[in-house]
């Protein structure tokens, strides 16, 4: 029988990064379109995990979260789990305007996957990927920060110049993934 896996999150982005790859190993995909409650800390895997038990409460087994964050070298590994809030508040731009004239423009992507299964157990993946931030936005694609985000192992283009099979090649979300693949014996 095919997994169920409900996505839980409010992102649509972050929806149609995980549906492709995981639909494309044959998983079933709901997405639930849901914000769940985050609890604050430094630790993405932390953090998924307790919203990943909350939606467990709600919508049973087989639900899958997802928490991520940008850390800048530069900036102390500043906005870190903070992403989403800086995001809103000051943005692409404000975040450009934080690094004005600083020459050290590296900087992560990090995913944390909280994956509890139908019969309850709990699994956290993560993944990462380096890459530097542009000097000007560029690309309409993706969401977040894509826009500033050149992946080093890439070609030059930011995250938001791929389209969504480009950038499930390098992303952090595609190899906390990958190894949740891995955990159901469907790579290779
Ligand atoms: P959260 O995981 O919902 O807490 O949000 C993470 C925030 O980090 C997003 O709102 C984005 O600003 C940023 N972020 C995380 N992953 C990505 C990505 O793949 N591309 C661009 N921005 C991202």
């Amino acid at each position: 029988m095919a997994h169920v896996v409900k996505i839980v999150t409010s992102n649509p982005g972050k929806w149609e990064e995980l549906y492709t790859m995981l639909s494309s190993r044959g998983l079933d995909c709901i997405w639930i379109r849901e914000r769940v409650r985050e609890l604050q800390s430094e630790d993405l895997a932390e953090i998924v995990l307790a919203s990943g038990i909350e939606a467990y409460e709600k919508w049973g087994g087989g639900v899958l979260l997802e928490d991520s964050g940008l850390f800048v070298t530069a900036l102390g590994g500043f906005p870190g789990p903070y992403s989403a809030y800086v995001f809103r508040t000051i943005g692409v731009k404000g975040l450009l305007k934080l690094m004005e004239g600083v020459q050290d423009r590296e900087a992560w992507f990090k995913s944390a996957i909280c994956y509890i299964s139908p019969d309850g157990s709990q699994s956290i993946f993560t993944g990462e990927v380096k890459g530097i931030l542009a000097a000007e936005p560029r690309g309409t694609g993706g969401f977040g920060f894509d826009p500033i985000f050149i992946p080093a192992e890439g070609d030059g283009r930011t995250f938001a110049q791929m389209t969504v099979g480009e950038k499930n090649l390098y992303s952090h979300r595609a190899r906390a993934v990958q190894k949740l693949l891995k955990h159901l014996g469907l790579t290779g």
